[in-house]
């Protein structure tokens, strides 16, 4: 039998009650639905997401692609357990058009799974879940942000250039943590170097001395890392109060120093890190974009509000050419993947696969700014393997 989507189903089922014309032709508002964090160690990625997708809408007089917009906030607290019923009120009570969510890797994969089940167009403005486009790449879902293999592959081969042979990499127990470590292991891997050891801490504990107590002994020359938000100023703190610095430099994937270098003062000085944004970044859309954004919540631009405000963007560009229809499907993923995002990172395309291509920046913490110093990988996609879908 054809499958037959929920929202077909839905509004055949009305049209032949006869209580309603397609909702465009009534000029309503496109429902957006934003399952993000906003509490617990996530809270201000989460925040600073919603704030720049919000200023696109702001900056388009309310309005993407010419459709007027609605949205919707849940929290998601970053809990792979309420996922699925969060996800639900969204898709079932709240009706929404279009889902935009989240940050963590394990709860995205409900907003992934009722996506691809749905039918119900997906921009995933964080959570690098490398399923997402990978394995379980669909056309209704798109990333404005990352795979965790990308940031640290590209720290991984700044390391190696460096000449670095060996390093441990050590994060959280799920699957951001140990995805970037496999980033990690293949840009040293690519460099000639070797990626000895793995170590893990429970999401979202901040115990960090059982694992510091280890690094000493491990025989490596640099510690790679993942953490994000709350995590990440503790860990940078611990790292740095534990005297392993002198010795053994502590990197990461960008996110262990992003929108944290203020709490994290001192500690943080000079940690290299390697991500697809950073301050400092002199193109006029960059400059534009921080001008704005500061004005609007007296916050500094980071990457979760860059990615935020890009989401933004790619359904633009969906809706522009589907005159604000988001159900139309192939035509919708079509002008996404044929559009070249003008991003303050940088303009990006798609992969086959819906993943940024995307130049990795090596930084450098000084002075309270996350400061580009080279390229650590340019223009990396992410390798897509097991996406299988037409054009992939
Ligand atoms: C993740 O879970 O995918 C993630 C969370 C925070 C920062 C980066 C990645």
């Amino acid at each position: 039998m054809r499958h037959v989507s929920r929202r077909a189903m839905l509004a055949g089922a009305a049209l032949t009650a006869g209580l309603c014309r397609p909702a465009i032709a009534q000029g309503a508002p496109l429902k957006v639905g934003m399952m993000l964090p906003f509490s617990g160690t996530y809270a201000a990625l989460g925040e600073n997401i919603a704030a720049g997708f919000e200023l696109l809408i702001a900056e388009n007089d309310g309005k993407l692609g010419g459709r007027a917009v609605t949205l919707i906030r849940l929290d998601d607290e970053s809990d792979p357990a309420k996922a699925p019923a969060n996800v639900n009120r969204l898709t079932e009570r709240d009706n929404v058009d279009v889902l935009l969510g989240t940050v963590h890797s394990g709860v995205v994969m409900a907003l992934v799974q009722a996506a691809r089940e749905k039918e119900i167009p997906l921009f995933i403005p964080n959570a690098g879940n490398v399923a997402a486009t990978r394995d379980l790449c669909s056309p209704h879902v798109f990333r404005s942000s990352f795979s965790n293999w990308q940031p640290a592959y590209g720290m991984g081969r700044a390391l190696a250039a460096r000449g670095v042979k060996k390093a441990a990499w050590v994060t959280w127990d799920y699957a951001a943590g140990k995805e970037s470590g496999e980033g990690f292991r293949d840009g040293l891997r690519d460099g000639g170097a070797e990626m000895t050891h793995l170590l893990t801490v429970p999401f979202p504990e901040t115990n960090f001395q059982p694992v510091l107590a280890q690094i000493s002994g491990l025989g490596v020359e640099a510690v790679g890392s993942f953490f994000a938000g709350g995590g990440a100023i503790q860990f940078v703190k611990d790292y740095a109060a534990s005297g392993l610095r002198a010795t053994i430099p502590l990197c990461g994937s960008g996110f262990l120093t992003e929108g944290v270098l203020k709490p994290q003062g001192a500690a943080a000085e000079g940690i290299q890190t390697a991500l697809h944004y950073g301050d400092g970044l002199d193109n006029a859309k960059n400059v534009a974009f921080r001008t704005a954004f500061k004005a609007k919540t007296t916050r500094d631009a980071d990457v979760y509000a860059v990615q935020g405000y890009d989401a933004g963007q790619m359904l633009a560009a969906g809706l522009t050419a589907t005159k604000g229809d988001a159900a139309a499907a192939m035509a919708f993923a079509a002008a996404i993947r044929a559009a070249r995002i003008d991003s303050p990172r940088g303009a990006f395309t798609l992969s086959a696969s819906h993943n940024p291509i995307q130049t990795i920046w090596l930084r450098e913490a000084r002075d309270g700014q996350n400061k580009v110093i080279g390229i650590a990988a340019k223009d990396l996609a992410d390798p897509g393997t097991g996406c299988k879908m037409a054009g992939a």
